[in-house]
């Protein structure tokens, strides 16, 4: 399988595998995503298939060491020189799943966020997520106030190098 960041290009392969990921409330648009490819491609982790794409993960940096929803919408809020890798989507298509390919994207991210100095990375995730995160070095803070995306309660957890 291929890994690399994203161009322009893959806007309408990524907005596809978002859609079949994520409940409607909780999907990125495609216009948020053409936002957030101007302002940070470079942090999107993608992987194909041949020429499929099938997993990707996705953020932006930041200072602010907590999450917000604020921060989904606003892509122009990304800082390249910030200490705070956000991960604001990690999603694997239904066929693809259970191989260990969100996995391998998460590796890479945390790479690539400890090659460039950043203090560590920062997700929100369900209850039902919180194992799977932590086997990566993520640790649970807890239910978040910041962030109440699609409606949904949210876990906080932070990889601190
Ligand atoms: C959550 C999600 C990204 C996981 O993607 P994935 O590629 O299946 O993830 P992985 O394969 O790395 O891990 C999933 C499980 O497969 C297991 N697994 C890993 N490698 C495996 C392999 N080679 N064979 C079988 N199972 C494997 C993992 O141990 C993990 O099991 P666990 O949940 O008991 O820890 C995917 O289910 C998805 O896109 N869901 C919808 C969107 C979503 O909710 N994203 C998370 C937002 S916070």
């Amino acid at each position: 399988m291929l890994i690399r960041t994203a161009t322009m290009e893959d806007l309408d392969a990524i907005t596809l595998a978002e859609a079949e990921s994520f409940p409607l409330a909780e999907a990125a648009t495609r216009a948020e995503f053409a936002e957030r490819l101007t302002h940070y491609r470079d942090h999107f982790w993608l992987m194909f298939d041949r020429d499929r794409l099938i997993a990707f993960v996705d953020g932006f940096v930041t200072d602010e060491p907590d999450l917000t929803d604020e921060m989904y919408a606003k892509a122009e809020l990304h800082n390249e020189a910030g200490r705070w890798q956000m991960i604001f989507g990690v999603v694997t298509v239904p066929d693809y799943r259970q191989h260990g390919y969100a996995g391998q994207l998460l590796r890479q991210a945390i790479q690539t966020a400890k090659e460039q100095g950043r203090a560590g990375l920062v997700l929100t995730c369900k209850d039902y997520l919180v194992n799977y995160y932590s086997k990566f070095g993520f640790v649970s803070e807890g239910v978040t106030k910041k962030s109440t995306h699609g409606g949904e309660v949210w876990n906080q957890m932070r990889l601190t190098f």
